[in-house]
């Protein structure tokens, strides 16, 4: 065997191996197992330090990232009020500077070790500005970052009519999502429960996942998105995949109005769900933040039923959604931000839940966009970021510091570790807050 480009030694792994090497040649995995013999063009000593393969985020809106304050601030913090000021943006953006925002939070995820996003992108625009925007970002990303496009009808594929905004346009908001699709944007999207009726949201969900098995397409719609327990949407969802035979290939996002729902129709559903093949997309910061709105104490947290429908088989991701934008004004592509949060909302503090927290950053979302080549193992792409932290639930607790990440075993981006100086009598000189070693 000729000689591995790059040995990274004495890391651990977030299935709980510790102290092994980890071999590359031509940008993909060629070794790994503890003390592996010969030597490297490049050594790194990793440490002890976890070794995780990249954050993965299969729900965001690149369209709209970085745009807070653009053309005025949420003043409300709600949903509809973004949904409202999103529709005041939207004639005033240039692709140049779509292109432009969408670039920067690119630099942001590389930087946090999240190398594939799956992003919306909103089709209910006549001149389908951010499609052709969000491909080119696409095109030039590819060497760092997986970027998959869904074609998101975010005013509803039924309820928007393009002549209102367009007078004289003659395509239906069906019509702009196939033109989204035939241009080569990935993943058919839907938003059923923003449709005039329940009946409306019904029929969008059937002629979407029709156009998505007639193009052999994943789907992704955002499903559920409220409070209301009598949205069942992802009932359709599910069945629909089931008909068309469609598993493993769609992912229901949102899905917070199973929060409220009546517990017997739950046990009814989540079986269906896992039966389909469908997968969850929860998204803890901005469910946390948007759902509840309406009441005033108990307030519900609005979060889909994450452990019980990991207990079930189902494939369940965390995603940011927004960053910057008309919904939500914080975050900076964190991925364990966002698996912080989902931890805490979901209550999910076990041992093994808190693995299924990180899994929920990487490995889950992974399967849902069906990356080939993702993963720590012989063969897979040479993909990884270093984190200052000994396993998964101390990467989780710390938000830990991406030591290094490597992009087809090339070094992408490096972050110096966090520690503070301690100007203290009798007290060490300096704190990482990583835990003690025992024994
Ligand atoms: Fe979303």
């Amino acid at each position: 065997m000729s000689q591995p480009d790059l040995m990274l030694r004495h890391v651990n792994l977030p299935d709980g191996r510790v102290d092994v090497d980890v071999a590359v040649r031509d940008g993909r995995i060629v070794g790994i197992g503890p003390a592996l013999p010969g030597e490297a063009h490049e050594t790194v000593d990793g440490g002890g330090m976890l070794l995780s393969p990249p954050f993965v985020d299969v729900h965001f809106h690149m369209d709209a990232t970085l745009s807070y304050g653009l053309p005025r601030v949420n003043a409300s913090g709600t949903l509809l009020e973004g949904i409202a000021l999103w529709g005041e943006l939207k004639p005033l953006l240039t692709q140049e500077a779509l292109i432009e925002r969408a670039m920067a939070y690119c630099d942001w995820a590389a930087a946090r070790g999240l190398l594939a996003i799956r992003t919306h992108v909103d089709t209910c625009d006549p001149r389908l500005l951010a499609v052709e925007a969000l491909l080119e970002v696409k095109r030039r990303v590819a060497p760092w970052i997986d970027l998959q496009l869904v074609a998101f009808p975010q005013d509803g594929v039924l309820r928007y009519d393009p002549a209102r905004d367009h007078p004289g346009c003659r395509d239906s908001a069906l019509d702009l999502l196939r033109k989204a699709l035939d241009l080569g944007v990935d993943v058919v999207g839907g938003i059923p429960h923003f449709e005039r009726t329940m009946d409306a949201g019904r029929e969008s969900v059937r002629l979407l996942a029709e156009e998505a098995a007639r193009r052999g397409l994943r789907i992704d719609m955002h499903c559920d998105e409220t409070d209301d327990p009598m949205s069942r949407h992802i009932e359709t969802l599910a069945f629909e995949t089931h008909r068309l035979g469609l598993q493993g290939r769609v992912n229901g996002s949102h899905l917070t109005s199973m929060h409220s729902m009546d517990n017997y129709y739950v046990s009814k559903l989540i079986p269906l769900i896992a039966e389909s093949g469908v997968s969850a997309t929860a998204n803890p910061l901005i469910n946390i933040t948007i759902q509840g709105r309406h009441d005033t104490y108990p307030k519900r947290r609005g979060m889909t039923r994450v452990p019980e429908l990991l207990a079930a088989g189902v494939t369940v991701a965390f995603g940011h959604d927004c960053v910057m934008d008309p919904w939500y004004s914080l975050g900076s592509g964190d991925m364990l931000e966002v698996a912080h949060m989902g931890l805490h909302v979901a209550q999910m503090t076990g041992q093994q839940a808190m693995r299924q927290c990180f899994a929920a950053v990487t490995e889950a979302p992974a399967a849902i966009m069906g990356l080939e080549g993702y993963g720590l193992a012989e063969g897979c792409h040479a993909d990884f970021v270093l984190l200052q932290a000994r396993d998964p639930i101390e990467a989780i607790r710390l938000r830990a510091a991406r030591l290094g990440v490597w992009r087809r075993g090339r070094l992408i981006s490096r972050t110096a570790p966090a520690t503070a100086q301690l100007h203290l009598p009798g007290r060490p000189s300096q704190v990482d807050w990583l835990a003690a070693r025992r024994g």
